[in-house]
């Protein structure tokens, strides 16, 4: 019942050994998606059997058993990366499974909910299971449909109309040696158009090295791809026409650039996210441009509220704009966690602006919270990473952050370039709305446009960070203080050092300090302080000075994150790192950035593996 990354290829000409290849290609950029387990199933030329290798654990453990017992030269083949939700992350869970004694093999992402139901229906039919995953029930039920005589797609239509819950299914069968078939619902599938050959995968990383030319599966539609033709239809077998798209970025942006992992590439791709998010959005009335869909003016100028539903790094983005968007536009703005939101009967309707933030745009809560959002007749704007994905379909308007492909589980580039197109949403609202004269609009504008040539200067000196780090690889605790802005980056701090380092480490506000979290503070507790800047509101400077001294004078080890020139900051600490001057409203895109190189080096040092934390994926595609 996984979640996962899928692969499919074929390719004309006789067997060789470039489906293996393009699809083992494929699982290591899909990785990121689950690595509980890798399998891999080649089409060959004998009709009956297909070739199949599987192995728990990350996908070199699967690399290592086709090198000491290569697999057969081919067609087609499929491949699949796991997480695991239900059923434990081994051999006999791993994907391909097979169907009809070995000639059929199905992958599948999501999670069949009416699984227990077919299997027992099969089981009376003398079906015998070898897996605990509901995957299986879909191969057995393709392979009656097979036997009944149906071409494999048309197969796939039958079974896809029995499943209920969220898949995305691949297959391919011994006696079709030139086809593979796949169908999705609540979980993605993408096509890559090829010259003699075609590919499929859960987003176009996994083909990206070999074409840049995509289409995307919509809701309940079924694909065969064949050397020589992509053809999708309805689950009724209808045709149905999907016009293809050039993926903007190349197979380099996916690979490490010379960094040891991805995530230190991707925190020095931050200036770039921010820079690409910015350009070209206003339209020659300085009106901002949403990449898709449309959320009527008249609507968002009547608006009395907005809801921002993310879950993880990106509600962190979320809570920075609720600062900057209430100052700017006089609009209450609410956070909130998807999954929170959706089971607590929120008061949404068609005044409320929900604004649904997400990298990957598959996250399962946020999708469903969006839906519920949508049911009670509110608006959606999704800001979003990845083109395509579910959550950039199903909301009204999509503004997507243009970040590139993030491939390390912890999330980074991606939360600047959240960030910043909040903030022009925000903006656009403001101006939309009267809250703003054009000039102040403007202003704003340059302020966001000035931003990514000073997180540059950040990544730039951050030397010194990377050495506190070091210096710290023993500690088991690091506590973190924020106010205002300076909040959500503290939270942020706190959960990149949890999810790389597994250390225990805490955000907290501030001002929340003498209510309960300075009882943690003791001899040696490190603390990284977010100062606000002292030529904001004073006031909120002053105060955490104080919370600076109050956790010194308790014996703290006082890490401040301070806005250059500020020179009280240095008085009270062990160690200040500066960042450039910028308004109090656009920092968070700066002091972020030492909490993201801080995080890595640290869990670097201790040995973790950085771009792939335990336990955790990068899409979280179940509730
Ligand atoms: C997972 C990732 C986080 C990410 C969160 C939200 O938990 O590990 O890095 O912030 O999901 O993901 P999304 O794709 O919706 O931004």
């Amino acid at each position: 019942m996984p979640m996962c990354g899928i692969v499919g290829y074929v390719g004309a000409g006789s067997p060789s050994d470039r489906p293996q290849g393009v699809v083992m290609g494929g699982l290591e950029r899909l990785e990121y998606r689950g690595y509980d387990s890798a399998g891999i199933a080649i089409v060959t030329p004998d009709e009956t059997r297909l070739a199949v290798a599987k192995k728990a654990g990350k996908l070199v453990n699967l690399a290592k058993e086709i090198a000491e017992r290569p697999l057969p030269v081919g067609t087609a083949a499929i491949g699949h990366t796991r997480w695991a939700t239900h059923g434990s992350p081994t051999d006999a869970n791993a994907h391909p499974h097979l169907a009809a004694g070995g000639r059929i093999a199905i992958i599948h992402n999501g999670i069949i909910e009416n699984y227990a139901a077919l299997r027992d229906e099969l089981r009376g039919k003398g079906v015998e299971f070898v897996s605990e995953t509901d995957t299986e029930v879909a191969g057995h039920l393709l392979a009656d449909e097979v036997d009944s005589g149906k071409p494999l797609a048309e197969a796939m239509r039958a079974v896809a109309r029995r499943l209920e819950g969220a898949f995305t299914l691949l297959a391919v069968d011994a006696r079709e040696p030139h086809v593979v078939v796949g169908t999705r619902r609540n979980s993605p599938l993408v096509v890559g158009l090829g010259e003699n050959e075609n590919f499929l995968g859960s987003d176009v990383v996994a083909f990206i090295e070999h074409t840049r030319t995509a289409l995307e599966l919509g809701q309940d539609e079924v694909v065969e791809i064949t050397p020589e033709a992509v053809v999708v239809t309805d689950l009724d077998g209808s045709p149905v026409e999907r016009a293809p798209y050039e993926v903007t970025w190349d197979a380099s942006a996916a690979q490490k650039g010379g960094f040891d992992t991805f995530m230190e590439k991707e925190i020095h791709e931050g200036p770039t996210a921010v820079a690409d998010t910015l350009r070209g959005r206003m339209d020659a009335n300085g009106r901002l441009q949403l990449d898709e869909g449309i959320v009527a003016p008249e609507v968002l100028a009547t608006i009395d509220k907005i809801i921002v539903i993310a879950c993880g790094t990106a509600s962190y983005a979320g809570l920075v704009a609720k600062y900057a968007i209430e100052h700017w536009c006089r609009i209450p703005v609410e956070v909130e966690y998807s999954h929170e939101f959706r089971y607590r009967d929120p008061v949404v309707g068609p005044r409320t602006l929900v604004v649904a933030i997400s990298q990957s745009g598959e996250t399962m809560d946020t999708i469903m919270a969006m839906r519920h959002a949508q049911q009670q007749g509110a608006p959606v704007v999704a800001i979003v990473n990845v083109q395509g994905s579910t959550i950039a379909r199903e909301a009204d308007a999509v503004l997507y952050t243009r970040a590139g492909p993030e491939i390390a589980v912890a999330s980074t580039k991606a939360l600047l370039a959240q960030i910043t197109a909040a903030y022009l949403l925000g903006i656009y609202l403001a101006d939309l709305r009267g809250n703003k004269f054009p000039d102040e609009i403007a202003a704003l504008l340059r302020e966001l446009d000035a931003m990514p040539a000073k997180v540059q200067l950040v990544l730039d000196t951050s030397e010194p960070v990377r050495e506190l780090a070091r210096e710290l690889a023993d500690t088991k605790i690091v506590l973190f203080l924020g106010r205002h802005v300076g909040y959500p980056v503290a939270l942020e701090g706190a959960l990149k050092l949890k999810e790389l380092a597994y250390i225990h480490a805490e955000g907290f506000a501030a001002g929340e300090l003498k209510h309960g979290p300075i009882a943690l503070v003791e001899e040696g507790v490190p603390i990284i302080i977010v100062l606000p800047s002292p030529r904001g509101r004073e006031s909120l400077h002053a105060k955490v000075v104080s919370n600076i001294q109050e956790v010194r004078a308790r014996g703290a080890r006082t890490i401040v994150i301070a806005e250059e020139g500020d020179e009280q900051a240095a008085q009270y600490a062990s160690h200040v790192f500066y960042v450039p001057e910028a308004p109090t409203l656009m920092m968070p895109l700066l002091t972020a950035v030492p909490m993201h190189v801080f995080a890595h080096e640290l869990a670097t040092v201790q040995g973790r593996d950085v771009d792939q934390p335990r336990n955790l994926a990068k899409s979280v595609t179940v509730e």
